[in-house]
């Protein structure tokens, strides 16, 4: 198989195409000719090196990185009894999956709790992008703060993967959204539904708000979080680490979140899309290793729009 890979960690530009073995499947998995793979903030985490156990407990070198993916099942394992030859699915591989089993390949070894079926209307890129990124944001506006009707919540790094996913999914249970954002993307928050766009250049946060009901911060601003957050209001991060301090808050919840994203969760984002309350904004790169490069510099700008996805096949 055609695989994208690295030979050490270091800058984007050490990524080049190779080819290497498939990997086989066990009597629980099922394999996928990839159809597209989406790129993550953890991925550039992955290839400069900073990701530690369980992530690098596998790996070896020459090293597929990726985890979200969509794709259409090739082999089926004897006890796998939901999905058949045929089916095209998305989801996530293993946190701690070999060095040689990533998704910036043309096939790969999944885990059938981890994916779902591609519904109708949705096309592999977009699917490729749900997983992480819409899965985390189920998780915290869903899940973690259960968001209401009639609540208001500041979302803070709207414009982003996992965003764009949160807003939308806010604005889905009735809540009043209100997100950061530069400029450029305020047309396109608007659009998906947020009520209030605050360029984070030029206002502060408490500038223009107090007393919301709950936060999801994607950016790493939790003090800024905590001085909108009414008291007895929850704030759930997954962009920086909380304090001692701010986990130890008398009248404020605050939590880091590691997200895990299963079937359930995208069946979650799955009910959405099809309802019509989910626009899963993509930027679709052909399968080089010059576009896996350049996918991992505009993701390391920090000012992506929505998902970056690499389309190997339809
Ligand atoms: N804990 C977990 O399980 C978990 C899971 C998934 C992701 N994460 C983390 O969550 C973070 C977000 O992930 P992502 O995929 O959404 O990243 P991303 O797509 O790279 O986010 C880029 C966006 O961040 C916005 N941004 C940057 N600085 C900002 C600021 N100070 N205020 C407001 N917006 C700002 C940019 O908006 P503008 O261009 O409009 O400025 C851009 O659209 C990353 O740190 C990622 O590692 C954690």
């Amino acid at each position: 198989m055609k695989a994208i890979v690295i030979n050490q960690f270091g800058n984007a530009d050490t990524f080049y195409e190779t080819e290497l073995p498939q990997t086989q499947i066990t009597p629980d998995t099922v394999a996928v000719a990839i159809n597209a793979f989406s790129i993550n903030p953890m991925d550039i985490a992955a290839r400069a090196g900073y990701l530690q156990s369980p992530f690098t407990d596998n790996w070896t070198f020459p090293l597929v990185l990726g985890w979200d993916f969509s794709g259409t099942i090739t082999q089926v394992g004897q006890n796998v009894t939901k999905y058949h030859i045929g089916d095209q699915v998305f989801g996530t591989l293993p946190s701690n999956h070999a060095g040689n089993a990533g998704s910036y390949a043309e096939t790969a070894v999944v885990d059938p709790a981890s994916i779902s079926t591609i519904p109708a209307g949705m096309s592999v890129d977009q699917a490729a992008a749900l997983p992480i990124a819409g899965g985390t944001a189920y998780q915290a506006i869903a899940q973690n703060l259960n968001v209401h009707p009639n609540e208001t919540i500041l979302i803070q790094g709207g414009a982003g993967g996992v965003g764009l996913f949160a807003v939308q999914i806010a604005k889905s249970r009735g809540a009043k959204v209100i997100t950061t954002a530069s400029p450029a993307h305020t047309a396109l928050l608007q659009q998906v539904g947020a009520d209030q766009v605050i360029d984070y250049h030029t206002t502060a946060v408490s500038d223009v708000l107090s007393s919301v009901d709950a936060v999801f911060d994607t950016v790493g601003d939790i003090a800024g979080g905590l001085t909108v957050l009414k008291p007895g209001g929850k704030l759930v991060t997954v962009g920086g680490q909380p304090t001692p301090e701010q986990l130890a808050l008398p009248d404020k919840s605050v939590s880091f979140q590691f997200s895990h994203s299963d079937t359930a969760v995208f069946d979650g984002l799955i009910t959405l899309f099809t309802n019509d309350q989910l626009h899963i904004e993509v930027q679709s790169l052909p399968f080089t290793a010059e576009n896996v490069v350049k996918a991992h510099q505009i993701i390391e700008s920090h000012h992506t729009t929505g998902k970056l996805v690499i389309h190997i096949t339809d």
